[in-house]
């Protein structure tokens, strides 16, 4: 995908703040500190469009970005992250949920997984909660650079079978190398094109 422009406009935390919905919409969820910033940093070739932090849960508002005038790009807070305060907690459920059984134009989720982790009940919940509101997902493992090809391989095995999906499913990606950067805008072309077809 060539990238003309990629601009941050607006965060919000209710839907009268969310802007219009005027452009087929991604957003992009997994746990904090997983790398959901870096890879819309990717994906649109940026280095700081969205800030990225060593610090779990940076992100605590729902942001929205548009690319190439084409797309709406949706930064969504992580969650499942123990030191963030309860009452901030308490209020990323409803916000994230909100904004995923509520937004019209939203054309599919970007799941974004760490592949030296296997998922527990965090991710079979979200995933099943997707399905149950009948939005596409896009599954990646991140990071992986930080693997051997062969641990990469046994990994992504381990995380299809615990997802209970085929592994040609799951994305490998690194925001360092660049690696799966063209397979996740392939996959986010063919979501955005059949939610266009209604
Ligand atoms: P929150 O907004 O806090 O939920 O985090 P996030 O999911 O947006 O993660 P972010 O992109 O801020 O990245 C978290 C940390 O992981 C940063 O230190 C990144 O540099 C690092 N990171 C992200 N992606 C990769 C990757 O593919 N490889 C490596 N080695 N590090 C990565
Ligand atoms: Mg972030």
């Amino acid at each position: 995908m060539i990238i003309t422009s990629a601009e941050f406009v607006i965060s919000a935390v209710k839907p009268s703040q969310y802007p219009p919905g005027l452009l087929p919409e991604i957003a992009f969820a997994g746990r904090s500190n997983v790398g959901k910033s870096s890879l819309i940093n990717t994906l649109v070739n940026r280095k700081r469009l969205v800030k990225t932090s060593s610090t779990p849960g940076r992100t605590q508002l729902i942001n929205f970005f548009e690319v190439n005038g084409q797309f709406s790009f949706v930064d969504l807070p992580g969650y499942g992250y123990a030191k963030v305060p309860l009452p901030i907690k308490k209020t990323w459920g409803p916000m994230i949920e909100t904004y995923l059984s509520g937004r019209e134009t939203l054309a599919g989720v970007v799941l974004i997984l760490d592949i030296r982790r296997v998922p527990r009940q965090e991710e079979f919940d979200f995933i099943a909660w997707l399905k149950r509101f009948g939005i596409e997902r896009i599954l990646v493992l991140t990071k992986t650079d930080k693997l051997s090809t062969t641990r990469q391989r046994n990994q992504r095995g381990a995380i299809a079978a615990a997802l209970g999906v085929d592994a040609d499913r799951l994305i490998l990606f690194s925001a360092q190398t660049r690696k799966g950067r063209e397979q996740v805008w392939e996959a986010v072309a063919d979501v955005v094109r059949r939610k266009m077809e209604g």
